[in-house]
């Protein structure tokens, strides 16, 4: 830990595959954490996934038998939310994406903590203002917006209300940066930075599979040999496919049903069917009891005809196709976010490099490409696609206006 970051007593409320992630991480950073969860069997498994990742880094050797005692030491398991509140200096949430939930989590909070706590929320894509309404020091309320795996990704975007206050602002980004994690500061808009704009990364694939398009190993094949670290099916799998739901209806929601954000049915079945990925065992592809990926399994919600293509090969179009239209639906996505004051270009490409390991952001990208090549590809896929009912092929007003000064 940075000698210039104070041990914090950190809480953090849930304990799943986000919450135990965080709690690692601030254990590894020298802080001591109160996990807190419905039960005391949900503090078990995070604890238990904790303690089985820090046996992983000794047998690696990146850290040592006695770093892994202390880090375990510093673990409490807290079973009173009122305990967390009155005993944390920081508090992260990160249970389910239910709003109410989440309202009920944070009343509590703020009733039982000093006012001066710092309430960060976890949430992938819920407003923190709404969050915010049920406290009575909205001021402390922001988002922590960690990126799975929790304690490997380098990005943490910290979400401001028009009501957060500066020193909470601050002391969030000292928290962050003492995790060796890269704060970047955004406002509270739909899905914030990265889930709003790589929403096309996992969209775009869904649409080309129900369509028949392409098959599961055949686009992450593809979108692998790009660059990137894992392809849309393998990072479904990794991140849960309800919780990528969730961010897809959040949005959907949000910007008015925007035919971009519709959920795929594919996702619907999956969830429906109780394949939400590794969590579960399976997803778009089958997992051994030690986590190592094994074959692809037939997506669940494929019409008969498009599912008996989609679990093998590729069909329809090549694999530089599929790249393509990954790119150009991240690359539209991110002159919105801009146009609509969401962040500066700078800082969208460096939260897509760092939350979504990413090779390029989305203007390096449109760069490397040129804007007239942007603009004419996603002409071509409004006039070609098959399912081109929404606006997921409508050029960005500010991509146009760049494009053709
Ligand atoms: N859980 C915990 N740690 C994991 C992990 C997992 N599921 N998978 C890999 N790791 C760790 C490994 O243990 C290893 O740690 P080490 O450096 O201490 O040995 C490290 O990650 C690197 O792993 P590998 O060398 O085995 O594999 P890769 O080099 O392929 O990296 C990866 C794995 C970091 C997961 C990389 O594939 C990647 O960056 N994928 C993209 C992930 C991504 O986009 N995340 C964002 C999802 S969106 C999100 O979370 C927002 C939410 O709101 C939905």
């Amino acid at each position: 830990m940075p000698e210039d970051t104070p041990r914090l007593v950190v809480g953090v409320v849930g304990a799943g595959t986000m919450g135990a992630g965080i709690a690692q991480a601030a254990l590894q950073a020298g802080h001591q954490v109160l996990l807190h969860d419905v039960d005391a069997a949900a503090i078990r498994r995070g604890r238990d996934r904790i303690a089985g990742a820090l046996v992983r880094s000794v047998d690696k050797g990146r850290i040592t038998t006695e770093e892994r005692d202390a880090y375990l030491a510093a673990l409490r398991d807290v079973a009173e939310l009122d305990a967390v509140a009155a005993d944390a200096d920081l508090i992260v949430e990160a249970a389910l994406e239910d709003l109410s939930l989440k309202r009920s989590i944070f009343r509590q909070l703020d009733m039982n903590s000093l006012p001066d706590v710092p309430l960060a929320t976890n949430t992938s894509a819920l407003s923190v203002s709404a969050v915010a309404e049920a406290t009575h020091h909205r001021e402390r309320v922001l988002g922590l917006h960690f990126f799975n795996p929790a304690p490997v990704m380098p990005l943490v975007e910290v979400v401001a209300t028009p009501e957060t206050a500066h020193s909470v602002i601050e002391a969030a980004v000292a928290f962050a940066s003492g995790l060796g994690k890269t704060p970047v500061v955004c406002g509270d808009s739909p899905g914030f930075i990265v889930n709003r704009v790589n929403r096309g990364f996992t969209l775009e694939p869904l649409r080309m599979l129900e369509a028949g398009e392409a098959g599961v190993p055949t686009i992450d094949a593809a979108v692998e040999a790009a660059g990137y670290p894992m392809g849309p099916f393998r990072l479904l799998d990794l991140v849960g496919i309800d919780v990528n739901l969730a961010v897809a209806r959040s949005l959907f929601d949000a910007f008015d049903e925007a035919g971009r954000f519709r959920p795929s049915p594919i996702q619907l079945a999956m969830v429906e069917a109780g394949r939400l990925g590794r969590k579960t065992g399976g997803g778009f592809y089958r997992y051994g009891v030690n986590g190592d990926q094994l074959g692809p399994e037939p997506p669940a919600g494929l019409r008969e005809a498009s599912g008996s293509q989609a679990a093998g090969r590729g069909m329809g179009i090549d694999e530089r196709a599929i790249v393509e239209r990954v790119n150009l639906a991240i690359v539209n996505e991110a002159y919105r976010a801009v146009e609509e004051r969401v962040a500066a270009p700078g800082d969208i490409d460096l939260a897509m490099r760092l939350g979504a390991s990413h090779p390029l952001g989305p203007f390096e990208r449109a760069g490397q490409m040129g804007l007239r090549s942007v603009v004419e590809g996603l002409r071509r896929l409004r006039a070609t696609t098959a399912d081109n009912s929404g606006d997921q092929y409508e050029i960005a007003p500010l991509l146009w206006q760049m494009a053709t000064v």
